[in-house]
């Protein structure tokens, strides 16, 4: 086993683990460990754009942006963390572009903007053009932008080092009221080797988790393979709590059948959402904005359409996204990928016919605690020093319960930036944690366990049964029921596991072996996932309760919180306690969400 020192180490090379390398890079000696390799991360799919009020193209202005933000996140976004985004947003744009990155221009060189859902002009009045965008490739283009410039600034990069658990201890500590405490902190990271399966362990002063999201808890999702929910499972196995994970984002276009993404961009550009009888339908869902109302309410309307026998094909099982009343020309130009996709995996011609589209898991509102400055939480009222989140993995929160379209390259770039510096801040001054003796024993033992299991389960037929039982059960509509029905079957699959044995029993790419390992992380997720969603019996953003159609802001404006603990039990879970945090509120009281 190797033992490496850094200043700051990032776990995720991903838009938010990139910028955060970028400016840890410049201040402190920073190593990024990467499941793949960088150019290869999951940013690289993000299609439609970043927004930010540059006003380049149309009247706008941040705060137009933060109202946008909390609205469209049902009123549970973090208000003071919504503000800084919208705030931030210009420079983060500006910074990319001076960093090289080829965005989209208009006739007289500006960066161009386009439209994207629930992103408006004076508090709703009309969409708004704020997303800048490189045609429908500007993940991919962030990705190796950001990429360039960490070489540029020679961060170090250890690619296929899958980091599979966090080193912490905790020390003695009191309260400002004289209250003790058990104060978390952390020491290191343990890190697998692909190629030659070899444990690591990296000391650091400061850790940033970038890690992306969860989406592979469900069968029907835009997201990667990898994107298993490794870095809030290995915070929740250490007792930081997870936040509102009951909140979780169904994209609307997702291609039917397969959930691969086909941009909001299209809609943006002008393309419709039409029923089998090829009416509009979203005029009557939301009136003002229509097919760019936010995409909790696109998706839900497109489910409901099909589940009152107006979807199309076959099976009425889908709804149609019209593009053919748009140029050719303009399809080529700003929406090239998308429509390739669209003849590549189902072999409709965009010019010419509407494409099949349905709801796919895309993205996680909830995750790890922050504040304002990256800290991860270890409670309501403690962060754990020198460590750090940054995207998807984290909840800062400024999605609230549905975030808004381009909101996510943004956050990326915003928080990212700032977990670089404040870990890199924190590590100048910070002394290491001294590493605890055997810190790589739970890693092997896991490991051991697995390679030498001769269970009758597989890994795959396990994940395959997760996936199916999350999207008929967790998907856009929910119910008491259909939850239940979840958390049963991910507890029958957790005592399966147990059972499970890896086919590969080597050390060098042995990928049975680290998907086994994702198994756990994502069957740890979906059971948070499922019950938070339990616990929440009313209708807010993304978390559609049919038991429960209304939102209810007496009893239900507080973010969920859920912790590892094993003499909890929460609504029948044994193993998990939950509690409430407030919602910073600063200047925008809930109304009615229309649109
Ligand atoms: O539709 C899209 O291009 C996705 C953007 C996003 O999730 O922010």
């Amino acid at each position: 086993m190797q033992v490496h020192k850094y200043d700051v180490v990032i776990v995720g090379a991903g838009g938010a683990g990139m910028r955060a390398a970028i400016e840890s890079g410049q201040r402190a000696r920073t190593a990024v460990l990467t499941k793949l390799y960088p150019t290869r991360s999951h940013t690289g799919a993000a299609q439609g754009g970043m927004c930010a009020a540059l006003a380049n193209v149309e009247e706008d202005n941040w705060e137009w942006h933060t109202f946008d933000t909390v609205k469209g996140g049902d009123y549970i976004v973090d208000q003071d963390a919504a503000e800084v985004m919208a705030k931030e947003a210009i420079d983060a744009v500006l910074d990319l572009e001076k960093m090289g990155l080829p965005f989209n221009r208009t006739p007289e060189g500006k960066i161009d903007q386009r439209r994207f859902g629930g992103h408006t002009r004076d508090h709703g009045k009309a969409p708004v053009r704020r997303a800048c965008y490189a045609a429908d490739r500007t993940g991919h283009m962030i990705l190796q932008t950001l990429y360039q410039n960490c070489v540029k600034h020679n961060v170090e990069f250890y690619n296929e080092f899958y980091v599979l658990d966090m080193l912490m201890v905790e020390e003695d500590a009191t309260r400002e009221d004289g209250t003790p405490y058990k104060q978390k902190r952390v020491a290191g990271v343990v890190s697998l080797e692909l190629a030659t399966g070899e444990i690591h362990i990296f000391q650091a002063k400061s850790v940033v988790f970038a890690t992306g999201g969860a989406g592979k808890v469900f069968k029907t999702t835009s997201n990667a393979h990898t994107l298993t929910g490794d870095g809030m499972a290995i915070a929740y196995r250490h007792g930081i709590p997870l936040e509102d994970m009951e909140f979780i984002q169904f994209h609307p276009t997702g291609l039917a059948g397969l959930g691969i993404l086909l941009s909001e961009a299209a809609r943006g550009e002008g393309g419709i959402l039409r029923n089998a009888d090829g009416e509009r339908f979203m005029e009557r869902y939301a009136p003002t904005i229509k097919d760019l109302a936010p995409r909790d309410i696109v998706a839900r309307s497109m489910a409901n359409e099909v589940r009152e026998g107006r979807g199309a094909g076959p099976n009425k099982d889908y709804v149609l996204l019209d593009l053919t009343h748009l140029e050719p020309e303009h399809i080529d130009a700003k929406l090239p990928d998308i429509t390739e996709f669209a003849r590549t995996y189902l072999g409709v011609e965009p010019y010419t016919e509407p494409v099949p589209v349905f709801p796919t898991c895309h993205y996680v509102m909830g995750g790890i605690p922050t504040d304002i400055e990256a800290n991860v939480l270890q409670d309501n009222e403690t962060t754990i020093p020198g460590l750090y989140a940054a995207g998807e993995v984290a909840c800062v929160s400024v999605h609230g319960a549905n975030r808004l379209g381009t909101n996510s390259l943004l956050d990326i770039n915003v928080f990212g930036r700032r977990a670089g510096i404040y870990a890199a801040e924190y590590a100048k001054d910070a002394d290491f944690v001294e590493l605890p003796d055997n810190g790589e024993a739970f890693l092997e033992n896991q490991i051991e366990s697995l390679r030498s299991a001769e269970g009758t389960e597989k890994v795959g037929a396990l994940r395959a049964e997760l996936q199916e039982v999350m999207d008929a059960d967790m998907q856009v509509f929910r119910s008491e029921d259909t939850i239940r029905r979840a958390i049963d079957k991910i507890d029958n699959l957790r005592e399966r596991y147990k059972n499970v044995a890896v086919q590969d029993k080597g050390k060098r790419y042995n990928l049975d072996l680290l998907e086994g390992l994702e198994l756990g992380y994502l069957l740890d997720i979906a059971e948070a996932m499922s019950v938070a969603a339990l616990h929440r019996p009313e209708s807010r953003g993304g978390h559609f309760r049919e038991d429960f159609p209304d939102r209810d802001d007496d009893k239900w404006m507080v973010h969920s919180m859920l912790y590892r603990d094993e003499t909890a039990e929460t609504e029948g879970v044994k193993g998990i306690r939950f509690d409430t945090k407030d919602v910073t509120m600063t200047r925008y009281e809930p109304m009615e969400r229309k649109y």
